[in-house]
């Protein structure tokens, strides 16, 4: 090997040494299943350094009352199931198949040497609105259930937990819920153990927010939240304060206007301390309302700015997180414009000034009526192609029972699905989730494909049935990006 030639494997290897991050892509854990674990939080063994990812169990066809599942990783991207933290129980009071478990977090106490797990506990109507408390003496449960509370004698809906690393004392989050009277959102300190409520320190009052998360720099906190939209997804907006009792800024959005927080909506942070690097995670949840155990994950690094006083979510299609030094790079991939790329049927291209090259390809609907990308360079082996699309049904109507989002009581979940088929094999047809994306507004999706190996691939996108018509979306552009070193696991 020469060595110009083992410099540069070198590197590849070193600099993909993690496994990627793939917001919004479908991930599976270490047995093959995809990973379920939604609205949820990851706490880091203080010991191991392992990650611990905890969430809303959800099965296909079933919404609520599955538990709380839990996994586990060393990189933040490969997952082992442990199965339930928090299972279950049949005639019990709040935590029934019946009963609502949500938005579970789970901190170490020092001072029981335990780990506790809080989240709102409710029933099915949501006419509880508690705060339910469970321990286990080890991270991965099974946990055991102690009480279902009302945090100072108050409702409790969306919930999320705050540690501050400073002096280590945790905070509880919670939404008073829907109910005119109760739109705030409450910031209150838990005693020295973690096992009750103590102290209101702020309320967030009358902004009518949930989904509570506080990330914490040096200098600042900030507190991200989204509006009330249940499953559709918003503009999440953040605060900011040097304390936590305030004063809290006015807030402002975290991402693009009318990306709707790039189609996801808050839930937790995450701070990676590594030996380079300080980097702050979004770890936010993209709601299928459809198919609820199918959500996905959208987790992207956040720029935090503690002069201008910014926090802004960082797009990236793929990237390669090292836990280690705390650094993350975007993966770099080739793009095929759908400016070049051959329609066929009733597909073709239109003047888009927002596009790329000014051109979107639209009417993709169906099996004839196409858009085929050429020339694609594959690996022989699986990797990531991200679809950037635009799904213009947020002006849709009358075809979809309630109405579109941007419409006067819209109620959209409307999705646009493609078909995606690799060098013709219609054998094998794969399917794309086009969601929402608001008119003149591109955003990218991924799908985990095999190409062979060389120059000759051609990727052909058409629509699927989606409830209304075999309706794709209209592209602007893919991007392949290179396989990992040690396969994907998608
Ligand atoms: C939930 O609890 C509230 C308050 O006790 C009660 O009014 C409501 O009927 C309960 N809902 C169900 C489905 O049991
Ligand atoms: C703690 O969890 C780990 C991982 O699931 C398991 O291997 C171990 O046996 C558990 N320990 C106890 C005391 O339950
Ligand atoms: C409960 O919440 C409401 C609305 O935020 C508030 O007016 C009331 O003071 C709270 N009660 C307690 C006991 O905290
Ligand atoms: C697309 O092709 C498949 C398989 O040939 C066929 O079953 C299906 O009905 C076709 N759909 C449309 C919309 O033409």
């Amino acid at each position: 090997m020469a060595w110009s030639t083992l410099w540069a494997y070198l590197l590849l290897a070193g600099l993909s040494a993690g496994k990627y991050i793939v917001p919004g892509g479908r991930w599976h854990d270490t047995d093959g299943d995809l990973v379920n674990a939604h609205a949820g939080c990851v706490t880091v063994d203080k010991n191991t350094g392992k990650f611990w990812l905890f969430g809303e169990y959800k099965t296909e066809g079933q919404t609520e009352g599955g538990g709380v599942s839990v996994y586990s990783s060393d990189d933040l991207a490969t997952w082992e199931s442990h199965g339930l933290a928090l299972a279950p129980v049949e005639g019990h009071s709040y935590i029934a198949p019946s009963n609502i478990i949500q938005r579970p977090k789970v901190v170490y106490s020092k001072v029981t040497n335990e780990y506790h797990m809080w989240w709102h506990a409710d029933n099915s109507s949501y006419g509880l609105l508690l705060q339910g408390f469970a321990r286990s003496p080890n991270i991965s449960g099974p946990y055991t259930f102690v009480s279902a509370t009302a945090p100072l004698g108050n409702w409790s809906q969306d919930f999320g937990i705050f540690t501050d690393y400073k002096d280590g004392r945790s905070y509880a989050l919670y939404s008073n819920g829907d109910r005119k009277e109760a739109r705030d959102v409450y910031l209150t300190s838990y005693n020295e153990d973690s096992t009750a409520l103590e102290k209101v320190i702020h309320r967030f009052d009358k902004y009518d927010l949930e989904a509570p998360t506080i990330v914490q720099t040096e200098k600042s906190y900030y507190a991200l939240m989204s509006h009330k939209t249940g499953y559709r997804p918003n503009n999440v907006v953040a605060f900011r304060a040097d304390s936590l009792a305030g004063p809290w800024s006015q807030p402002f959005t975290v991402a693009p206007l009318n990306t709707r927080t790039y189609n996801s909506q808050s839930g937790f942070t995450l701070t990676i301390k590594g030996k380079k690097k300080t980097t702050h995670l979004y770890l936010g949840d993209q709601w299928d309302s459809n198919s609820l155990w199918e959500s996905r994950y959208i987790w992207l690094p956040m720029k935090i700015d503690d002069d201008k006083k910014t926090l802004d979510l960082v797009w990236n299609d793929v990237y390669d997180l090292n836990v280690e030094t705390g650094e993350w790079t975007p993966v770099k991939g080739k793009t095929y414009f759908a400016a070049d790329a051959k329609t066929a049927g009733g597909a073709f291209k239109q003047e888009a000034n927002f596009a790329s090259k000014g051109t979107i390809a639209t009417g993709i609907y169906g099996n004839d009526s196409t858009v085929s990308f050429d020339g694609i360079v594959g690996a022989g082996k699986p990797q990531w192609v991200s679809f950037y699309y635009q799904n213009t049904d947020d002006m849709g109507f009358g075809d979809q029972p309630g109405g579109s989002p941007d419409r006067i009581g819209g109620s959209w979940q409307l999705r646009r699905i493609a078909s995606v088929v690799v060098n013709g094999n219609t054998e094998r047809v794969e399917t794309l989730f086009q969601r929402d994306t608001h008119k003149g507004i591109v955003l990218s999706t991924p799908l985990l494909l095999t190409l062979e190996q060389g120059k000759k691939n051609t990727i052909t996108v058409g629509g699927l049935w989606n409830g209304f018509g075999f309706k794709g979306a209209d592209l602007d552009r893919i991007i392949v990006y290179p396989a990992e070193k040690d396969g994907n696991r998608g």
